[in-house]
């Protein structure tokens, strides 16, 4: 294995077979033209999944640029984006995580893109459970794919894992082989399903109803990622708030279990960006194309049957950031959710003390406490006496989530 690279990165590179040949590791030296095609199709991607997601066609994976385009480009960001819900799930004191054995239900599982994530993630654990995979897709290449990247990537790491696959279309839950499973996850897959339909929302929501109540163990955790799009992500808190009204938990990231703030604005959505040092391939093509693949954009939601949820851990109010900094003249400021909804919180930087420092710090997606803060109703502000704690610097921050 190529030291340089990560294991994923390696197998990848093996597999689209141009081990050989140095095209995807170092583009610049050899392959410009295949480079460019592979450019030109990952835009044809891009495009579809944001400005012309109307026409993205159901089956569009059927096609053998795109897909090639889509593990190339797509594939290895997506990879690390399960491991922050598995983290804050692990967080638990429950030890939800520490079964014998998992298993794990991947629904629109692509070319096993989350199947990968979740080898990964357990391969860099201490006390590794067997991981019992099944993947379903509507297109039969991806699960062949799957298959192939499932059995390159096990080889490598010492865990006992195997992968069922089965070609359905989701949308007939009916269909879905009987059995129950301590994970489900839906990845990029939620904003697809009923597409076309006026009642998309309701009809998702009724879907998630039917899989968590057959599928899932009474202990178990659907975990729904989704693109960091507007679009994609109001449609994701829509469903949230329909699930609490049926009783489901939300477990993360929301530290409340009331409508979504961010719905209250037409132009708010809520989503993750965690620093991400992309492979050579992949900058290479962001030079091509300029789009920029810098970071991990992407909206999750982990949701329990039981009443279990990441706040159990947490000191009391708690917050999340939800916002990027926002720095003005003489100041800077944060969105923040958890009790009482999503409010800005306001620091001008003559008020800047030991205690408060940690505030310059903070980034979206960060959890964080407070003493002494001055709540002004629609807004919280912090001075010179405000004590602020970041929990997320030392329960979060491991190598497996800032890659
Ligand atoms: C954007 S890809 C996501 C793949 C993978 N989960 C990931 O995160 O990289 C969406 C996947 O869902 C599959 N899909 C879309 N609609 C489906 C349906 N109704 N039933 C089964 N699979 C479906 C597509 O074939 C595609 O592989």
């Amino acid at each position: 294995m190529n030291p340089n690279l990560k294991p994923f990165e390696d197998i990848l590179l093996k597999y689209l077979g141009n081990s050989k040949s140095p095209t995807l590791t170092a583009p610049v030296c050899t392959g410009r033209s295949e480079l460019k095609a592979i450019a030109s199709d990952v835009i044809q991607l891009s495009n579809l999944f944001t400005k012309e997601r109307k026409i993205l066609p159901s089956q569009y994976l059927n096609n053998k640029s795109l897909r090639r385009a889509y593990i190339i480009y797509f594939l290895p960001s997506n990879i690390y984006k399960i491991h922050l819900p598995l983290k804050e799930l692990s967080l638990h004191p429950k030890k939800i995580l520490s079964k014998k054995l998992l298993k794990i239900l991947d629904l629109g599982s692509g070319p096993g893109t989350t199947i990968l994530g979740i080898l990964d993630f357990f391969s860099k654990q201490k006390k590794r459970p067997s991981l019992e995979f099944t993947a379903i897709d509507s297109v039969a290449e991806n699960l062949t794919i799957a298959k192939d990247l499932f059995k390159l990537f096990a080889e490598n790491i010492n865990i006992d894992a195997s992968l069922k696959t089965f070609k359905i279309n989701i949308e007939k839950a009916g269909t879905i082989p009987q059995d129950t499973y301590d994970i489900i996850i839906l990845s990029n897959i939620l904003n697809e399903l009923f597409y076309e339909d006026n009642k998309r929302i309701a009809k998702r929501v009724s879907f998630l109803n039917t899989i968590i109540d057959k599928f899932l163990t009474l202990d178990g955790s659907c975990i729904i990622i989704e693109p960091a799009l507007r679009e994609t992500t109001r449609g994701m808190l829509d469903v949230r708030d329909n699930l609490i009204k049926n009783g489901f938990n939300i477990y993360s990231p929301c530290l409340i279990d009331e409508p979504c703030p961010a719905l209250l604005n037409p132009k708010d959505w809520c989503h993750e960006d965690i620093p991400w040092t992309p492979p050579v391939i992949i900058k290479e093509i962001d030079k091509l194309t300029g789009l920029r693949k810098d970071s991990l954009k992407f909206s999750y939601l982990v949701l329990r049957k039981d009443k279990l949820s990441l706040t159990d851990v947490l000191e009391k109010n708690s917050y999340r950031i939800v916002s990027e900094p926002l720095v003005s003249k003489g100041k800077l400021e944060f969105y923040i959710c958890g009790i009482g909804g999503r409010r800005l919180i306001t620091m001008l930087d003559k008020d800047k003390t030991p205690s408060n420092m940690q505030f310059q710090k903070l980034q979206r997606g960060d959890i964080v406490t407070f003493r002494d803060l001055i709540d002004r109703g629609n807004r919280f502000k912090i001075d010179k006496g405000t004590t602020v704690a970041n929990l997320s610097s030392h329960i979060y921050k491991s190598p497996h989530l800032y890659i």
